[in-house]
């Protein structure tokens, strides 16, 4: 007899406002294994978590622990399973403590019934530090950078002894560094039998951690098997129906004039002696480790950050850009990164979000044309394969891939000149990736000059007509596209190579 597994969720279906969303999904779960849960965005992979940690009721199916029928009808139920849940949105309190976080509904108390302050911090401590996390558990959640609220979050499901820990996106704002911590604490904890369900967009990640896999498509059940068993094509195949090539794309066009010209530029402690530019019809990447200062040079760019010494000339006139408002008037427009807490507006509309910063493409005499606002929502809803019944609901109703995918619609629409994305395509799925690369081409093609910052190498060597490796605040390396590869963009980023500036 095969032992039982620790969870089997077994023809579970959910629909939501009359759309199936789950059909009829299976997934079991073996004691200390790491299962990986893949699909596009949209495909319900966070849904069918939601259920498992009883955050939603399926409208069918059971649930099996231990092969004892469960039923999840709250978080805490799912809790008292065993089963800790770390969420895609990070579920941080800004105004409380690092250590009031953790220990959030479960405090520690003394024997005079006291709050146990210093207790808490101790564990808090020692849990982050099994993460090479080392700050300070009195701080305020709401001064800390994105990859400490998502390092926070993983601790707290470390915190409590779970069987089953679900993992929905857990990487997409740490550095790599951090994932390997991660990626050691998990073999660590699988060692002593728990169980991780483990959801990303990151294919290479599923390779170096997760033992088996389940595709879902359209909220079917594709296909469960071993990990090793496959190839990244494979199950990419399995995921969107047909093969996605992960050639670099030949989009060789004449450059315009220069649209952005940096040089010198200086903040002491984040970037040193920055020069580059950037021509109408260029793509530019930036690329590079945690800590190599990209954001915050083009955070300076972007007028977030006021004190830096160089000069920025935009179409050849010098402009000082000291707040954001000056950079979209020069004609500058920012995507950043973790859209999800500085980009997204969860209360307005899916469409609403989507025109946001160009409302002047859809205002006649002060009146909002809704119909213009919709034609064009359609056309990115179907270039991008948005997920979404109806754009009329609040965009935090869509998958987390699928809000991604509203932003960056966004700013495709925005007419400005100059457009910077931060990681671009965090969070999106690989089928979907390609269409946003297709668009970012499309632009260039209309001679807007794009900048694109990204940690992963090889999303710089598809896109890019030019490629910057930056280490430690300056710029070590530049390639034109074909003249770089990934081995020798990580010489330069980690420092082992840093020669003056060579030009592949
Ligand atoms: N509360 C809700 N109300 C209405 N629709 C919802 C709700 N939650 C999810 N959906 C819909 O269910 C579908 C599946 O969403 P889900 O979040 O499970 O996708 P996902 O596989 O996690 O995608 P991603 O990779 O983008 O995170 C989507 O079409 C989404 O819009
Ligand atoms: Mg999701």
């Amino acid at each position: 007899m095969t032992p039982q597994p620790f969870v089997a969720m077994k023809n579970i279906e959910k629909s939501f406002n009359g759309v199936p969303v789950l059909k009829s999904v299976t997934l079991e779960v073996e004691e200390g294994e790491i299962h990986a849960l893949l699909g596009e965005n949209g495909a319900g992979k966070s849904t069918l978590m939601n259920i498992l940690g009883g955050v939603h009721q399926p409208d069918n199916g059971t649930i099996l622990i231990n092969g004892e029928e469960a039923k999840m009808a709250d978080p805490r139920v799912s809790q008292e399973h065993g089963i800790s849940f770390i969420h895609q949105e990070l579920n941080m309190v800004s105004d409380l403590k690092v250590y009031e976080n953790m220990f959030l509904g479960s405090e520690l108390r003394n024997k005079f019934g006291f709050l146990a302050v210093e207790e808490m911090c101790r564990q808090t401590h020692e849990i982050l530090a099994e993460l090479g996390v080392n700050i300070n558990p009195k701080e305020y959640v709401r001064n800390l950078a994105t990859s400490y609220k998502q390092l926070i979050e993983i601790s707290k499901a470390l915190l409590h002894k779970s069987r089953l820990i679900i993992m929905d996106e857990p990487t997409t704002s740490l550095a790599e560094h951090e994932v390997n911590r991660l990626f050691e604490l998990m073999k660590n904890l699988k060692k002593t039998g728990v169980s991780i369900i483990y959801i990303s967009h990151k294919l290479k990640e599923i390779q170096a951690v997760c033992d088996r896999y389940t595709v879902l498509r359209d909220g079917q059940l594709v296909k469960t098997g071993m990990v090793e068993n496959e190839d990244l094509e494979t199950i990419t195949k399995m995921m969107v129906g047909k093969a996605i090539s992960q050639e670099r794309f030949m989009h060789e066009h004449p450059f315009g004039e220069t649209a952005m010209e940096v040089s010198g530029l200086t903040s002491t402690g984040h970037f040193k002696d920055i020069d580059f530019t950037v021509r109408k019809g260029e793509i530019v990447g930036f690329t590079g480790l945690a800590g190599d200062g990209r954001t915050e040079l083009f955070e300076s760019l972007f007028g977030f950050r006021k004190k830096y010494a160089g000069e920025v000339k935009i179409n050849g006139q010098v402009v000082k850009i000291d707040h954001p408002r000056k950079a979209l008037q020069a004609g500058i427009g920012y995507v950043p990164k973790d859209r999800k807490e500085n980009a997204i507006i969860k209360d307005l509309s899916v469409i609403h979000n989507m025109s946001l910063s160009s409302m002047g493409n859809f205002e006649r005499s002060g009146f909002i044309q809704d119909k213009k606002e919709r034609e064009k929502f359609d056309v990115y809803k179907k270039a991008l394969n948005i997920k979404v019944h109806n754009p009329r609901i609040t965009i935090d109703k869509l998958s987390g891939g699928n809000q991604q995918k509203v932003i960056i619609a966004k700013w495709l629409e925005a007419e400005t000149d100059i457009l910077i994305f931060d990681n671009p395509t965090q969070g999106i799925d690989v089928g979907a990736k390609q269409e946003i690369y297709q668009q970012i081409i499309a632009l260039s093609r209309l001679g807007k000059a794009i900048i694109i910052l990204s940690s992963e190498a090889p999303e710089v060597l598809r896109i890019c007509h030019t490629i910057n490796v930056m280490y430690h605040g300056e710029i070590t390396a530049r390639f034109t596209g074909e003249g770089a590869s990934e081995e020798e963009i990580m010489h330069y980023a980690t420092g082992s190579k840093r020669e003056g500036i060579a030009i592949g």
